[in-house]
């Protein structure tokens, strides 16, 4: 049809408010319509209701797609994952510092050729669109070419992303290190060419504190500070290693957040990968400034890394998000990542819901993200990435679906269960991004 109109009939999760951490979701948090339609216009959500109330409501020409069967909820949110490192996944053994040195620093020292940097964002893009994730926050290498690759494939395919060039001026391979306020230079060239276009927003991305002089943190506040919708990403406080690394480089600063501190990078807009060994100081002083902690389960358990503290995290009101961290991550799916997370709370006496991680996974990343005027829950106005997910896709998944007699245990078995064959289609901004081959 002209108007680009389109309705989908199947069931209809999202999420309008934070669920909170109980066997219960919060009154008014969870929208669901267990037959319900999903209406969107060139890209942006005209409603969702029961089908009941919005069929008289439709224009005479819309599209229907009927799937009845399947769930559709908001396209999932990766807060933190290198596109770079898809193909250094599962590299065997030892902790961050090594495998830094080892797998991760050679493999991006081959997105220096632009074809390769091409080839890549299309295979990342690929797989995320296979997992039903539409929107991430991106670490690419210390190339401009892989930032300037990586957001062409990302337009091209009309999909909301934040990425950036990481900065490093040191302990790092020379093919990798920038000079000191080149690698600003180029973070501004680039700010400038993709921050805003279409759907797609720049973080500047300083790798983490040891491979930063602070002159070069500086001047990556400095960014910040003249702009403030640009978004920060980096790591904090992951290994017990590195955490002895930073005290000895930076010996004026009382704890590692203080050395991101100094230099201005810790705002509302900023993300810290990992966060794992802080204390309630640190945590205080993060979500007074409204900073937010990506908590990367299979990565955690894949470097041995440690078990993160969610309850720690709530009770000092931090902000959280929920990624993948591939490639130190063993899997870019949400689903694993939920399951990652509920297995790491097993450890820690604190499981996570299935309320709390689809929450998470959707409206709860929006927010910590500063996204969810845009993304993150179904509703009008919101523009229309969602995943169709099909809780039946493997026998198994059947089989076990049909002993479930709630909503809450079908998502939990969804999160235990599932993989990317749940994923039967996924759709950013109002397009089809990709279908499941059965
Ligand atoms: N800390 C600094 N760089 C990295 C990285 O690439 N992956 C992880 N997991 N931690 C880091
Ligand atoms: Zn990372």
């Amino acid at each position: 049809n002209s108007r680009n109109s389109w309705v989908m009939r199947a069931r209809i999760l999202s999420f309008d408010a934070d669920p909170g951490d109980g066997d219960t979701p919060a009154e008014g948090s969870v929208v669901y319509h267990e037959d319900g339609a999903l209406w969107w216009e060139a890209g942006r959500i005209r409603a969702v209701g029961s089908w009941q109330e919005l069929t008289d409501r439709l224009p005479a020409d819309v599209s229907v797609i009927d799937q009845r069967d399947k769930l559709v909820m908001p396209g999932f949110i990766d807060s933190h994952v290198h596109y770079v490192q898809l193909d250094i996944m599962a590299s065997y053994g030892r902790q961050l510092l090594d495998w830094l040195n080892e797998y991760t620093f050679p493999e991006e020292c081959r997105f220096a050729q632009r074809e390769h940097a091409e080839q890549m964002a299309d295979a990342f893009l690929d797989e995320l669109m296979r997992v039903g994730t539409t929107t991430a926050q991106v670490f690419c290498s210390s190339h401009p070419n892989s930032v300037d690759a990586f957001f062409s494939a990302s337009r091209r395919r009309d999909l909301c992303m934040l990425a950036g060039k990481v900065l490093m001026d040191r302990h790092a391979p020379p093919e990798l290190t920038d000079d000191t306020l080149g690698g600003i230079h180029d973070t501004e060239r680039l700010i400038a060419e993709w921050h805003g276009t279409g759907r797609l927003g720049y973080s500047v991305t300083p790798r983490f504190a040891p491979t930063s002089s602070r002159e070069q943190l500086d001047a990556a506040g400095g960014l910040l500070r003249n702009d403030d919708s640009l978004w920060l990403q980096t790591h904090l406080s992951e290994n017990l290693g590195e955490l002895d690394w930073v005290a000895e480089l930076f010996p004026d600063s009382r704890d590692y957040l203080e050395v991101y501190e100094k230099s201005h990078l810790v705002g509302p807009r900023s993300t810290f990968a990992h966060g794992i060994h802080l204390d309630d100081g640190m945590r205080r002083r993060l979500a007074e400034r409204g900073a937010n902690i990506a908590f990367c389960p299979s990565s955690n358990l894949f470097l041995g890394s440690g078990l993160f503290d969610r309850a720690a995290a709530r009770d000092t009101r931090l902000n959280l998000t929920l990624a993948s961290d591939i490639g130190a991550g063993t899997d870019l799916s949400g689903l694993a990542t939920l399951k990652a997370g509920y297995q790491v709370g097993q450890l820690r006496g604190q499981p996570l819901t299935a309320w709390a991680g689809f929450h998470a996974l959707t409206r709860g990343n929006a927010v910590s993200l500063s996204l969810d005027d845009r993304i993150g829950r179904l509703a009008p106005g919101m523009e229309a990435d969602f995943v169709v997910l099909d809780l039946h896709a493997s026998p198994l998944l059947a089989r076990r679906m049909a002993r479930c007699t709630s909503l809450a245990e079908e998502l939990f078995t969804l999160m235990m269960l599932g993989d990317d064959r749940a994923v039967h289609e996924t759709w950013a901004g109002g397009r089809l991004q990709h279908r499941r081959q059965p």
